[in-house]
């Protein structure tokens, strides 16, 4: 099924993809007041999994509570919601968008008369950026507008306001014929892309960008930070100048959308060679190895979603690299 058809949960109730409507008058159109998730689910070799649900939907209810939301439903009732949605709709792959949203109560700017709704949101979502970019690499332009300033927008919440810059940054690079922006802190240090964090690898080290650098701390950057250091590169967070970039010899984008994507040039400067380097092959080598269930999952990242399906046995975690 695509974008446009299927059953979307809200508030507990399966419904047709038409007929999940909201009031022009509920509180998260004027305001801006949602909070949400984008996980994938993977048609893996032992049966469809979700990636990292639980960690998504931490983030989800951790999002929530910076935002003082307190949502009906539990955490552990909507992670089974999201896996009961998938099997309603019997997908094999999916993307996954967990949504809390104020809704319709009142139209002040105080939100609390507002109850928090919640819905799920299912459809198929191949390459975000493109098969093309997963390969050739993707042309990146750092943007004229900056991530948000701290204490402004708090760029760990997964909040839909926060959208509202990375469309600014998403479209600015689209005008100027580019694949992706890429965001610059009020500092004017690296921050992330519109929709996924970056990595920058130079003499075989590899950087990102601190929490700190007004961006989602993603899983996927969190995943990439475990699969690099266990391939035996170093992995340094920390605060990275602009410049560095244009002399990287390899760069790339991660998140749930764009997976692991090259970036081949800034600001039409071609980055190393100009195409997918070593480093970031054999970290997307991995990655795809993993979500797609041909190495171990010893971390336990996937939840398959199938009972049938999870009953195939899984390669067992080794004591030495469970987490
Ligand atoms: C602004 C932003 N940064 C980073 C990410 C990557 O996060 P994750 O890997 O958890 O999808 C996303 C995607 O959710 C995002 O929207």
């Amino acid at each position: 099924m695509s974008f446009g058809s299927g059953r979307i949960w809200m508030n507990g109730t399966l419904v047709d993809w038409a007929d999940a409507n909201i009031h022009i008058a509920s509180h998260v159109i004027h305001y801006g007041s949602g909070v949400f998730e984008g996980a994938r689910c993977y048609q893996t070799a032992h049966g469809s999994a979700c990636f990292r649900l639980d960690d998504h939907m931490r983030r989800l209810y951790d999002s929530a509570r910076i935002y003082r939301m307190e949502p009906a439903v539990t955490r552990e009732a909507l992670t089974a919601a999201v896996l009961e949605t998938i099997r309603a709709n019997e997908y094999k792959a999916c993307y996954i968008r967990p949504i809390m949203y104020r809704g319709y109560g009142a139209l002040g700017i105080n939100p609390f008369a507002c109850p928090v709704d919640a819905a799920i949101i299912l459809w198929e979502w191949g390459a975000y950026l493109g098969e093309e970019a997963l390969q050739q690499g993707v042309d990146v332009r750092i943007g004229s507008w900056s991530r948000s300033a701290p204490n402004t927008f708090p760029s760990l919440a997964k909040a839909t306001a926060n959208y509202a810059n990375a469309q600014l940054l998403k479209m600015e690079a689209m005008a100027d014929g580019y694949g992706e922006a890429l965001a610059l802190d009020t500092d004017g240090h690296l921050s992330e892309g519109s929709g996924e964090n970056l990595f920058i690898v130079r003499n075989g080290v590899i950087y990102t960008p601190p929490m700190s650098a007004a961006l989602l701390p993603g899983l996927t950057r969190d995943s990439v930070i475990i699969i690099a250091r266990e391939l035996g590169y170093e992995v340094r967070e920390q605060v990275l100048p602009r410049e560095l970039l244009y002399i990287a010899d390899e760069a790339f984008f991660v998140g749930t959308a764009v997976e692991v994507t090259p970036i081949r040039s800034v600001d039409r400067v071609p980055l190393g060679r100009g195409s997918r380097g070593p480093v970031t092959e054999s970290i997307q080598r991995t990655f795809f190895e993993i979500v797609n269930g041909h190495a171990p999952d010893t971390h336990g990242w996937l939840t398959y979603v199938y009972p049938s399906e999870a009953a195939t046995p899984e390669p067992a975690p080794t004591a030495s690299n469970a987490s």
